[in-house]
């Protein structure tokens, strides 16, 4: 099978394609992806020279790039997770968003709908959030027939994207599968999401800023067990459908900081009251959705997909994995990324 996979350089494509190259040699992989901000070539090291993978930098908004890597590769199976994906950046500068989740998407499903037939046993898996469905309150979860709110720039646009590969799907009869799924952590994220962020402050001293109180919840899952939920999918699931993934998991950001500051402290032989310390409560993200959790029942029982990290070792596995990869950080802590730090906290003083 050749499988293309947008967004491959990004923190969950390189995890799926570091689980999956080596061990699906006879599969052809190519990772199409701009190399935006977010990617990191040091996360493909372990694959990067594998006769079953190639990387080609497009950028999915270029609809003749497009064309030109589907015409070298004729994928039968499209994962895609190229996006732009941090709600921050989405809030100072929503343009991005609407051109890579909406447009870029759009840009894929035309150059599957121009090349595919109906009965050649391909299909288009796409990558999206439980963001779209807005904010729960204290009660409930998420279901794959819960409608949509989206609150950010960023959501709207995973939403919007959803909606046009359904109607690719309801139109032109084009074999798609969609995944939304809650919080993701673990090695190779960029380190502007809460996790990463709060690891690496920690470590260099530097403030740990909380939004607002805190008290906003997520259902935190690993990584790895997203990346093998998604294979499931593709294997098991029925085309046309949608599926929630998520960890059942949920922890309000404040215990998320705070089990962050333990483990930190505890690996790296630090009086943990010296991490608390750094804790600032500021200015609250516009719009910021309070709580998030999924009913995960469907790729349950379906798909037979259940997660195989617990929170509590699947984060200490991550603070090790930024410990003991310095130099993956120290690409990434680019002026680029401290322009980013400038930007987004400078004025968000508690
Ligand atoms: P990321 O920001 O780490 O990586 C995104 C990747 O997409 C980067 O490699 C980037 O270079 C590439 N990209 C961006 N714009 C592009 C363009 N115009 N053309 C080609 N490539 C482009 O994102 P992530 O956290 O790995 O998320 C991957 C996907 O999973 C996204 O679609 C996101 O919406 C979805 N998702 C993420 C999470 C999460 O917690 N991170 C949870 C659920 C769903
Ligand atoms: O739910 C899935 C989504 O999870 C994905 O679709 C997004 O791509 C991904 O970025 C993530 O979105 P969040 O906004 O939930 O993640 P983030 O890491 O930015 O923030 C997690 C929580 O922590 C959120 O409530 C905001 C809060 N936060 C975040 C940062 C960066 C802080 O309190 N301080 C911070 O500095």
């Amino acid at each position: 099978m050749k499988i293309m996979v947008t967004g491959g350089a990004g923190f969950i494509g390189a995890n799926f394609l570091n689980g999956l190259v080596p061990e699906l040699r006879e599969h052809q992989f190519i990772n199409v992806d701009k190399l935006t901000y977010a990617a990191n070539l040091g996360s493909l090291k372990a694959i990067d020279s594998l006769p079953n993978y190639a990387l080609r930098r497009v950028d999915i908004t270029d609809m003749d790039g497009v064309d030109a890597v589907f015409d070298e590769f004729d994928p039968d199976l499209v994962v895609h997770f190229a996006a732009e994906s941090h709600v921050d950046r989405s809030i100072l500068g929503p343009r991005e968003f609407v051109r890579t989740n909406i447009e870029g998407t759009f840009n894929l499903l035309e150059a599957c709908r121009k090349r595919w037939s109906g009965d050649d046993n391909r299909l288009f898996h796409h990558v999206s959030t439980d963001e779209v469905y807005g904010s729960l309150g204290d009660t409930g979860l998420f279901e794959e027939t819960t409608a949509y709110d989206p609150s950010s720039p960023y959501s709207a646009s995973k939403a919007a994207s959803d909606h046009i590969v359904r109607a690719y799907h309801r139109t032109f009869g084009l074999p798609i599968k969609i995944t939304n799924c809650s919080n993701n952590y673990g090695p190779m994220q960029f380190p502007e999401k809460l996790i990463p962020l709060m690891i690496l402050n920690a470590v260099s001293r530097k403030p740990l800023p909380i939004y607002g109180q805190g008290l906003n919840v997520r259902d935190w899952l690993y990584v790895t067990d997203h990346c093998e939920a998604i294979w499931s999918v593709i294997q098991e699931g029925r085309v046309g459908r949608t599926y929630n993934i998520g960890g059942n998991n949920e922890m309000q950001n404040i215990e998320v900081v705070d089990t962050l500051c333990q483990i930190v402290a505890e690996e790296t032989n630090t009086d943990v009251a010296e991490l608390h310390a750094l804790k600032e409560f500021v200015t609250d993200r516009p719009g910021h959705d309070l709580r998030y959790a999924i009913d995960a029942s469907r790729i349950r029982e379906e798909c037979g997909w259940e997660p195989t990290e617990t929170f509590d070792t699947g984060i200490r596995k991550t603070v090790q994995w930024y410990l003991s990869n310095q130099a993956w950080v120290r690409d990434v802590l680019s002026g680029e990324y401290r322009k980013w730090m400038d930007l987004n906290y400078g004025d968000r003083a508690g």
